[in-house]
């Protein structure tokens, strides 16, 4: 009777650890799933002909061509968050080019935004990647440094970490560029307005290109560049209004309040050595240094 009542439980208890597995496995990745495709998040807002979904859209393929350039955005605006694309640049000869991958609140006076701009270059000449960051309507903030491998030949992951605490941009997990909030010294950073995640592809030869120098050779058009693994982790707004500020939503976490010792390091090296241009060091444009720059900030 006692063993009876024990292999019955056990069969019960079975058949609820089952159940429960069951429940985990058909919601959880359904709910998780990311990368998403192109369409769940995205949206073309600029030359629907010369952007092509590949892989069932797991990919698509930016055109820029004498008749056109193109963008897209995504569907949703976000609160803090970090946002990862993989990029393959237009290979070869893509002086004059700009490929740009950014989130922008879309407000015209207190513009906050966050920019990648890829700055093409002829033939065997290094691609540079310049950053920007505008805060409360103020931008004026470029960096840039040159690309430790050929971002043309592979596809390479760039991403923008967004919390309370600072702003990172990365490639390949390594940062490049760090902006902290500095609101407790009375700086301005973006915290007040959601943004959307916005990548265009287009002709910028007055000034991309060793400041405008080299013209883009129209006769190696089309040009082509490659996005996947589309990744937006972020409180969507409009959403749960309480989200922006839920301490446990994982960007927030302790871990990425700041760098950890080997991003630290990491981040050193890219400043040490592909580093091209900083506007905090730039004293004809900034005889004062600019607040944010100041050591120990
Ligand atoms: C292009 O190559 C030149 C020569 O190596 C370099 O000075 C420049 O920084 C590179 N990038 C851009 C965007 O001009």
């Amino acid at each position: 009777m006692v063993k009876m009542t024990h292999s019955s439980t056990t069969f019960f208890t079975k058949i609820v650890l089952f159940l429960i597995l069951v429940v985990f496995f058909t919601l959880s990745p359904v709910a998780d799933a990311r990368p998403a495709t192109f369409l769940q998040d995205f949206r073309i807002t600029w030359s629907d002909s010369h952007i092509k979904q590949l892989d069932g859209g797991k990919a698509i393929q930016l055109v820029l061509d004498q008749n056109s350039g193109c963008g897209f955005a995504s569907k949703s605006q976000y609160l803090f968050g970090r946002v990862s694309m993989k990029i393959k640049l237009i290979p070869g000869d893509s002086a004059g080019t700009v490929t740009a991958f950014y989130m922008n609140s879309d407000t015209d006076q207190v513009r906050d935004e966050l920019d990648f701009e890829f700055l093409g270059n002829r033939t065997g000449q290094p691609y540079s990647v310049q950053t920007n960051v505008y805060a409360h309507g103020k931008g004026d903030r470029e960096q840039r440094v040159n690309l430790w491998f050929d971002p043309a030949a592979d596809y390479h992951t760039y991403s923008i970490l967004w919390n309370h605490h600072h702003v990172v941009f990365s490639v390949d997990e390594v940062p490049i560029r760090v902006f902290k909030n500095n609101e407790a010294r009375g700086l301005p950073f973006p915290k007040f307005q959601p943004m959307g995640v916005y990548s265009t592809l287009w002709e910028a030869d007055d000034w991309a290109t060793r400041g405008g120098l080299e013209k883009i050779d129209w006769s190696k058009a089309p040009f082509y560049a490659y996005y996947k693994d589309f990744d937006i982790e972020g409180c969507p707004v409009p959403g749960p209004r309480t989200c922006a500020s839920n301490p446990s939503n994982w960007w927030e976490g302790q871990s990425y309040q700041q760098l950890d010792p080997i991003a630290a390091r990491r981040y050193r090296w890219v400043r040490l050595n592909h580093m091209v241009y900083d506007y905090c060091t730039d004293k004809q444009r900034y005889p004062v240094t600019p607040p944010e720059c100041l050591a120990g900030i």
